[in-house]
């Protein structure tokens, strides 16, 4: 396994980090501690998980806290086995502070986490989503604070653009607060808005960690034109997880498989190598169920796509459109 640095963090991570959103349902907890056991034998130190994560019977606003509990469980005697990053800012219950960014929540949250985490400290702490309700000197003054007391030793942001993360930049220097050290996005072959934001990333030092990056399952060949999705699968057991399929994401599918068959590899890794080969990019957030699915992501960081493949991959799944592009004219 070849670990890479996340941003500034000084955090030596595997390429491949273990997304927990399905612990709890569809997987079971047992199951679930036990993939976290084969992914480290694999090599990989670094889990993602959420307050709010639980499954698919999440919904905006239930309680969460189940991954998080099992990740705690899973790793009660192996601790210094998996950096483990968790994130606040998701609802967790209709009240008011039971949500967003404000130190309030954050505080209290931060508690709850490591308290399910079963550990003292969390290694990446990743404000989930932007809360246009609070200053960002407020919430970096939170996390200022549960960095002090040693409750947390990295902060990162998700869902963020380069501009807010530039804004953040710009507190932590004039307040004297953390720097962020990543930036977790939706990013895929088929899902390329955040493109433009990560030669910024490269810049100033933020290891990008993008998520989704086999778009819910769509990117491994196992949906077919015309067939109703396999049993088993998102597509079947949560389509409102997932991108509806018609036509028009049948021909990228089918365009983006048929270069993956020239290097004789699955459209999974083939999927999963074109993003991390993407600028600033670290570790991919993968969501697994199985440990086959485990290994076909590690096999992905050894896949190496050729030069002349990008541009046909460019043709196939156009980088997001721009109004203006200040680097393009
Ligand atoms: N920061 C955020 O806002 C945010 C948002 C969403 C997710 N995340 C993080 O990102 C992680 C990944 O998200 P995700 O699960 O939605 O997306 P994903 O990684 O693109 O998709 C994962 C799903 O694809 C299928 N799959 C994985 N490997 C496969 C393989 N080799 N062959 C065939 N199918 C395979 C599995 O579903 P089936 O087997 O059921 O088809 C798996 O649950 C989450 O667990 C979470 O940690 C973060």
């Amino acid at each position: 396994m070849q670990y890479r640095t996340l941003g500034n963090s000084g955090l030596l991570v595997s390429p491949i980090c273990l997304g927990t959103m399905t612990f709890g349902s569809p997987v079971p907890e047992a199951d679930a501690v036990r993939l976290i056991h084969q992914a480290i034998d694999l090599g990989i130190n670094f889990v993602d998980t959420a307050n709010v994560y639980e499954g698919y019977a999440r919904y905006l606003g239930s309680p969460g806290g189940v991954a998080e509990e099992i990740v705690g469980k899973a790793l009660r005697d192996r601790r210094d086995k998996m950096i483990i990053a968790t994130k606040v800012g998701a609802p967790v219950g209709p009240g008011p502070q039971e949500r967003g960014l404000s130190s309030v929540h954050i505080l209290r949250e931060v508690d709850r986490s490591l308290q399910r985490l079963q550990t003292d400290y969390i290694d990446l702490y990743i404000v989930h989503w932007p809360d246009k309700h609070v200053p960002m000197e407020t919430t970096l003054e939170a996390i200022d604070i549960a960095l002090r007391q040693g409750k947390i030793r990295n902060f990162g942001m998700s869902n963020h653009s380069a501009w807010q993360l530039c804004e953040m930049l710009w507190i932590a220097e004039r307040q004297g607060g953390p720097r962020v050290v990543s930036s977790q996005i939706p990013f895929s072959l088929l899902r390329r808005e955040f493109e433009y934001d990560l030669p910024f990333c490269v810049k100033h030092g933020i290891g990008v960690t993008p998520y989704q990056a086999l778009q819910g399952g769509l990117l491994t060949g196992k949906y077919r034109r015309g067939q109703p999705p396999p049993d088993g699968t998102r597509a079947a057991e949560k389509p409102d997880w997932i991108w509806k399929q018609d036509d028009a994401l049948f021909d990228r599918l089918e365009g983006i498989e048929k270069l993956a068959g020239e290097l004789g590899v699955p459209v999974s890794q083939y999927s999963l190598s074109w993003t991390l080969s993407q600028p600033a990019m670290t570790s991919m957030v993968v969501g697994v169920k199985r440990l086959e699915q485990i290994q076909d992501a590690v096999q992905a960081a050894s896949v190496t796509i050729p030069a002349e493949h990008f541009a046909k991959l460019n043709a196939i799944c156009p980088p997001a459109w721009r109004q203006h592009d200040p680097l393009r004219g």
